[in-house]
């Protein structure tokens, strides 16, 4: 990585887009000397059913973290994102959908997308669900996904998305954690030219104990393909819709009332249910949406996430609808049926901002001009890259490839936890340097800090913090406050940790490192290796493992398990495929290892804490950089294993 090779902003582009550098850094300098006239004026990018008088009032204490935001204001969100637009709007289209078959599309315009979530509110209401119920989605990538989520704001439920990718036991444990009292799902998905049996999944879920706080499961027919039906629980989602009222009272959510639970993972244990909500969530989102991609009117703007992601909530959902946007959804893969799709995709949509992971654009850039085969993509204006570090050289065949040398590349470092984008560059203000996430978006204040926390100057690398409170924030995990002090303020005190580690050049700009902690970022998706190592120890014949990253060329990072087999168990070809296979229905195909080691015993203290570190080393093949083994219990473990990782590789 380079800080050599730069980008400047053309003058044309500074003069077309909604910011020059000036204004972004007085309006940043503005942001921070000010926060609460910043974000005062800014939360007006909303529409409020009862004003706010208070803006921020947030702490990161230790013992007392508590964040709020415009905490006096009531809003409805659906709101925000469709019925204001439908004076002005109503017959541009809202949603554009583009199948897993290249033959298969929808527009619904704003006005038909006020219909169906009316209409799927009231069904919700009708089957007793109210204001603060948590309600849990389980749904492939159609325009029903975001009906449900749009319904769920309406009436005040609080949605909890599950990634359709994720196993029957990772369904049930988000269901158990959060209480659901309603599923939403559908027959089947489709994806690659594959279906993926959501409803079987959710039935299989549903049979595990804890469960039984769902009461009803609302079933999309997509496919048409054959599913289980349980009566009484099982409910079309068609029949309890269509004869509803066309429109729905909105309910009036305080700021800080529940907007949506996400899960992700972290370091240690299950995963965390993040809790976002209302009103500081939407205006980061909309404010975000808005400047990082210079959203002018007359957009088409394609985000490829899904919507079990926190980038399908906010960049493909919440932030576009919000600022009246068309927003494309995609229920396929970029790669398919052939390399050219996405491409493609652009050009019959007419695509002009496109944001996508890098591990798509490394996994098309592997198959060379194939990937733009008979496309222009003339249409881009703007591409946007989030998920993981972006490697120069994908960021390059980025930029000259999909847009032709003619777009500039917004690398957007944010997570889970932060709701929206909080390093990123500004089309029209920021010069670009290919792999850097470059500088804070407007009332962040990041701050690089080495192992003790003290606040490193210049130009450095370190821990990433956040030194204060942006709106979009999360507020707490849910039922758990102390876990949510406990994972991201008491590493470092009155700082926001984030797990990421950063290199700050001279120029300020940030280059994201990756994660400090047992976190793993394969193609984007983040796994903790705590979750894999308990899903492998629970196989009968396993005694012991441990995971960690390595680098992959498309993946960014691979999964490399260390197995210890029970004793009188002995590794075979047929006990490789079924441990993978093990994991894969333990969480879901992304969990996938895709090495496994099989260790006699792996190292650690004389107090028997694993050393991480050294198996890191051996796994990547540096074992001439092991340091000092000398607290090992068993230091000939290590020889054993550094032998057996040259016979894998
Ligand atoms: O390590 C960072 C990486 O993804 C993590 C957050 O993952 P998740 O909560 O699943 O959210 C992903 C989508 C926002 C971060 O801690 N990450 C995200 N974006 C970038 C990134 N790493 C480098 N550059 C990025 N642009």
């Amino acid at each position: 990585m380079s800080g050599n090779n730069i980008y400047p902003v053309s003058p044309e582009l500074a003069a077309n887009s909604l910011l020059t550098n000036d204004q972004y850094l007085s309006e940043y300098k503005a942001s921070i000397e000010d926060p609460e006239a910043f974000w005062g004026e800014k939360g007006k990018i909303l529409d409020w059913i009862k004003p706010y008088t208070k803006v921020k009032n947030s702490s990161y204490a230790p013992g007392n973290v508590n964040i709020k935001w415009f905490e006096d204001g009531e809003l409805n969100v659906s709101v925000n994102c469709i019925d204001r637009h439908l004076a002005s709007k109503g017959d541009q289209v809202a949603l554009l959908w583009e199948g897993d078959s290249p033959d298969q599309d929808a527009k619904i315009t704003y006005q038909e997308l006020y219909t169906q979530v009316c209409q799927f509110a009231n069904a919700l209401k009708e089957l007793g669900i109210k204001k603060g119920d948590v309600v849990c989605l389980y749904m492939p990538m159609t325009p029903e996904a975001a009906v449900a989520m749009l319904a769920c704001t309406r009436i005040g439920a609080v949605h909890s998305i599950v990634f359709g990718g994720f196993s029957p036991d990772a369904i049930a444990g988000r269901i158990i954690d959060s209480s659901s009292k309603l599923v939403i799902t559908a027959d089947e998905g489709r994806r690659g030219g594959r279906t993926v049996p959501l409803k079987a999944n959710v039935d299989e879920a549903l049979t595990r104990d804890g469960t039984d706080c769902v009461e009803h499961v609302i079933v999309f027919k997509n496919t048409g393909g054959d599913v289980n039906w349980i009566e009484g629980r099982d409910l079309d989602w068609t029949a309890v819709t269509q004869s509803q009222p066309t429109d729905c009272e909105p309910e009036a959510m305080n700021a800080e009332d529940p907007l949506f639970i996400l899960y992700t993972s972290g370091s240690t244990g299950t995963p965390k249910g993040v809790l976002h909500t209302t009103g500081g969530y939407l205006v980061y989102a909309a404010m975000t949406f808005k400047y990082v991609f210079d959203y002018q009117e007359g957009d088409i703007y394609w985000c490829t996430a899904d919507v079990g992601w926190i980038t399908g909530h906010s960049y493909l959902v919440y932030g576009p609808l919000a600022n009246g946007a068309t927003t494309l959804l995609f229920e396929g893969v970029p790669n398919y049926p052939t390399p050219a799709r996405m491409s493609e995709v652009v050009d019959k949509h007419q695509v002009t901002l496109l944001y996508t992971a890098p591990t798509a654009i490394r996994a098309l850039m592997a198959k060379g001009d194939e990937a733009i085969q008979g496309t222009s993509r003339k249409s881009l204006r703007i591409l946007g890259s989030v998920g993981e570090p972006i490697n120069p050289e994908a960021w390059q065949w980025y930029y000259d490839k999909i847009g032709n040398k003619q777009c500039p590349i917004v690398d957007t470092w944010w997570q889970t936890e932060t709701g929206g984008i909080l390093i990123t560059p500004l089309p029209g203000a920021t010069d670009l340097k290919p792999g850097s996430a470059t500088r804070p978006f407007f009332g962040v204040q990041p701050a690089l800090v080495d192992n003790e926390g003290v606040i490193l100057e210049g130009a450095i690398e370190g821990n990433l913090v956040m030194l204060d409170s942006w709106p979009g924030q999360m507020r707490t995990l849910y039922g758990n406050h102390d876990r949510f002090e406990q994972t991201y303020f008491s590493t470092f005190q009155n700082m926001y940790f984030t797990g990421d580690g950063a290199r700050r050049d001279e120029d300020g700009y940030y280059w994201i490192t990756g994660r400090v902690d047992d976190v793993l970022n394969v193609s984007g998706h983040r796994m903790g290796t705590a979750e894999i190592e308990s899903a492998l120890v629970s196989h009968p014949k396993i005694a012991e493992a441990a995971v960690v990253g390595v680098p992959h060329a498309i993946k960014g990072q691979g999964i490399y398990a260390y197995v210890t087999l029970n004793s009188g168990e002995y590794s075979s070809p047929e006990l490789y495929a079924e441990v993978k296979q093990w994991v894969r229905k333990e969480i879901g195909a992304i969990a996938t290892p895709d090495i496994l080691h099989w260790a006699e015993g792996l190292p650690k203290t004389r107090s028997g804490k694993i050393m991480r570190r050294i198996l890191r080393k051996i796994a990547t093949g540096e074992s001439d950089q092991l340091g000092d083994t000398s607290t090992l219990a068993d230091p000939s473990v290590v020889d054993k294993l550094i032998k057996e990782n040259q016979e894998i590789n």
